[in-house]
């Protein structure tokens, strides 16, 4: 049996005195997508920001590809192949589709696939459309795709999406779910916190689903 990618042992999140998430437990293999469900305020972006190091005072085991990374600073672990997509979704207004990837870029990464803008426009083929189109200038699904190409040009082992379908338009979303998909193929792992269960469902090998910052259901999403 080989290692998980990333393995998550009694996480503990606060945000000042509050405490926020419970001893989680979770687990994503090489190649595996899955989901982090619940409704608002379930703790599903407060899990992925603690996993990214964000946050102060954060408890528990965190290994990822076999390491220790539970006190790593935040860009050590960028630095180590967890590329973050947050849910703000900010996109640099001013430069355009390509000069946006530019700014993610990062060398390439033994094991993980290598991204170029032309393998994203690939991927993304709205993107390929418009790789002159300033930021500012992109619909909210276009940004959200956008987001996601950029932290991809990072070429990241495991890719941590917060709700990449939320206020996104339907025939986007569906582009979206088709998007992952392409990348589970090329290898990817994903971790995706999702409302939406169906998209969820289109995406996703297996689910964990939070509440009030419990872990209290996994498995498929039949
Ligand atoms: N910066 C913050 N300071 C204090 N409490 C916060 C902060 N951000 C979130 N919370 C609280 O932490 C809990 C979990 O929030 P979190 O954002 O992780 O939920 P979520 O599952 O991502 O919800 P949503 O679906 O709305 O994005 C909620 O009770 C929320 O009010
Ligand atoms: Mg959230």
């Amino acid at each position: 049996m080989s290692t998980p990618l990333l393995k998550v042992e009694g996480l503990n999140a606060f945000y000042g005195q509050a405490h926020i998430l419970f001893d989680l437990q979770l687990e994503v293999g090489r190649g595996e997508v899955v989901a982090l469900t619940g409704r608002n305020g379930a703790g599903k972006s407060t899990t992925l920001k603690a996993l990214m190091g964000l946050l102060d005072g954060t408890q528990g085991r965190v290994a990822f590809d076999g390491c220790d990374i539970a006190r790593l600073p935040s860009y050590k672990r960028a630095r180590l192949g967890l590329g973050f997509v947050p849910e703000d979704r900010r996109v640099f207004t001013e430069l355009s589709v390509v000069q946006n990837l530019e700014t993610g870029r990062q060398p390439p990464r033994p094991g993980a696939p290598a991204w170029t803008p032309d393998a994203l426009f690939a991927l993304f083929p709205n993107l390929g459309a418009m790789p002159q189109r300033p930021g500012g200038q992109m619909s909210g699904g276009e940004q959200q795709m956008l987001t996601i190409a950029r932290t991809l040009m990072g070429n990241p082992h495991l890719l941590l999406l917060d709700e990449p379908s939320e206020g996104v338009a339907p025939v986007i979303v569906e582009q979206m779910a088709a998007m992952i998909v392409k990348l589970k193929q090329a290898g990817m792992a994903v971790l995706l916190c999702e409302q939406n269960l169906h998209f969820a469902r289109l995406v996703s090998d297996r689910a964990y689903q939070l509440d009030h910052g419990r872990i209290v259901r996994e498995g498929g999403l039949g």
